[in-house]
């Protein structure tokens, strides 16, 4: 069955609530595994066939468990090429987090990314989390055999 990973960072709830809406969408299509957490190692992003990333935005970056994780993974040479890549995070005045992340799934990984990121100024509100379920269940519907 293709997995889809989730792995997001959330200070202080407001990207762990899109996290679970994301997750929520992916679940409603069948055959997929979806897997949600704070980590993943090198390779199991290389056992993924799609991996959507949650950051907010702290100092105009991403956070640093996710900077890291991606770093692990450029570190140890894993092939993510042509895998599906999304991005999502909350945020306050700038919010570019998310994009980052896609940038750097497509131009360091060379993974297809859904663009453009999808965000939201603090607390997501309904609209955001209906966004958030399409997302994922979109993410899912491309990688299901
Ligand atoms: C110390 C600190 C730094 C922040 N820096 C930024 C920033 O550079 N740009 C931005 O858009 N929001 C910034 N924010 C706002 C957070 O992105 C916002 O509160 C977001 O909703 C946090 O998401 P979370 O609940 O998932 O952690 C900052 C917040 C704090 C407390």
């Amino acid at each position: 069955m293709p997995k889809l990973l989730i792995l997001y960072d959330s200070q202080t709830g407001n990207t762990e609530k899109m996290a679970e809406a994301v997750a929520e969408g992916a679940r409603s299509v069948a055959n997929v595994e979806v897997i949600v957490k704070y980590y993943a190692r090198p390779e199991e992003l290389a056992e993924a066939s799609a991996i959507i990333f949650g950051s907010p935005t702290y100092y105009h970056d991403m956070t640093l468990p996710i900077k890291q994780m991606l770093e692990e993974a450029a570190r140890a040479n894993i092939q993510l090429k042509d895998k599906i890549g999304a991005a999502f995070g909350s945020y306050g005045w700038s919010g570019e987090a998310p994009q980052l992340i896609l940038e750097i799934l497509k131009n360091r990984f060379g993974v297809k990314t859904i663009e453009p990121a999808l965000t939201t100024i603090y607390t997501p509100n309904k609209a955001v989390l209906e966004e958030c379920r399409k997302l994922g269940k979109a993410v899912a519907e491309k990688i299901v055999t």
